[in-house]
């Protein structure tokens, strides 16, 4: 029988991941279909049980649903958790598992590009949601040094209390970031400072990095934020953030199928769906 998998939120029309989950069971001739299902926050609780009645095979889970969704899932990965956020859940055999496959997708597609990521010291900007992802699952993967700045420092501090994981994190607020930020091999920006339309706006100023410094950017939308040509003409390697969405979206994938994709196929299809 076809599979069926989707990807629930409000909005959701502009999602990418049905054409990117829909090439690739194509291409692993999968007999599956992926579609956006626009669900309401009043509705999620009835969403989930007629998922449940129809057997559905997965799906994803985005804005506003990947805390609440919690609540109406029959098991979570520890991490997923930890993070307080699912945007992965399994049908297997009729039980729902939530997993969160943003944080670790983030540390896959870093992976890609850079080696030895452990012994990187790190810096991580912003404290929201994304971030937390981001830094449980760098912590997971055995990160040892990860400082935090934020505008906020108590939301830096709450996230660093609640981290499952050993890692030793200072808190800094922006003007104190700023002025230590040539000591870090590895920019972390999680934030929507920068967004389209906001292009011009960058969450901390810094005229010198350490050589060697690599920036990662979660934002895909420009390609290539202020802080991510702030730090390129300072001599930094960078990566925006379509490598995040790709690797959540593989891992997802991998859940799903058993096969971890083609991320460079993805990847080429993401950029064609941005155009
Ligand atoms: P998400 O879930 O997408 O990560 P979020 O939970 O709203 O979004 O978090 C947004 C992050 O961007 C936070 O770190 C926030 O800083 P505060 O904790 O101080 O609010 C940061 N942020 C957003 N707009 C900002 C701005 N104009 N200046 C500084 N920080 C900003």
């Amino acid at each position: 029988m076809k599979k069926l998998f989707g990807v629930i939120g409000d909005p959701i029309a502009h999602s990418m991941s049905p054409v990117m989950h829909n090439d690739l069971f194509n291409h692993y001739g999968i007999d599956a279909a992926y579609v956006p299902l626009h669900v309401r926050k009043s509705n999620l609780e009835d969403a989930i049980k007629g998922f449940k009645a129809i057997g559905i095979d997965g799906f994803n889970v985005t804005i506003p649903h990947k805390t609440e969704i919690m609540n109406f899932l029959d098991e979570i990965d520890p991490l997923a958790e930890a993070i307080g956020a699912v945007n992965t859940v399994v049908n297997k055999e009729g039980t729902l598992i939530g997993y969160n496959t943003d944080g670790r997708g983030f540390v896959r597609g870093l992976t890609e590009e850079l080696s030895s990521l452990p012994d990187k010291k790190v810096m991580l900007i912003g404290a929201g949601g994304a971030a937390r992802a981001i830094y449980f699952s760098m912590a997971e993967a055995g990160v040892q040094k990860m400082d935090i700045c934020n505008r906020t420092t108590e939301k830096a501090d709450l996230l660093k209390k609640a981290c499952p994981f050993p890692v030793n994190t200072s808190i800094f607020d922006i003007e104190g970031a700023s002025k230590c930020i040539e000591d870090y091999d590895l920019l972390i920006q999680t934030t929507s400072i920068g967004m389209s339309p906001n292009v011009d706006e960058r969450p901390l100023e810094f005229n010198q990095l350490k050589i060697g410094c690599f920036a990662s950017d979660i934002i895909y939308n420009p390609l290539e934020t202020q802080f991510l040509k702030e730090a390129k003409s300072l001599g930094a390697n960078i990566q925006n953030g379509i490598e995040m969405f790709v690797y959540q979206g593989a891992l997802a994938f991998e859940l799903w199928t058993g096969i971890f994709p083609d991320t460079k196929r993805m990847k080429k299809n993401v950029l064609n769906q941005l155009g």
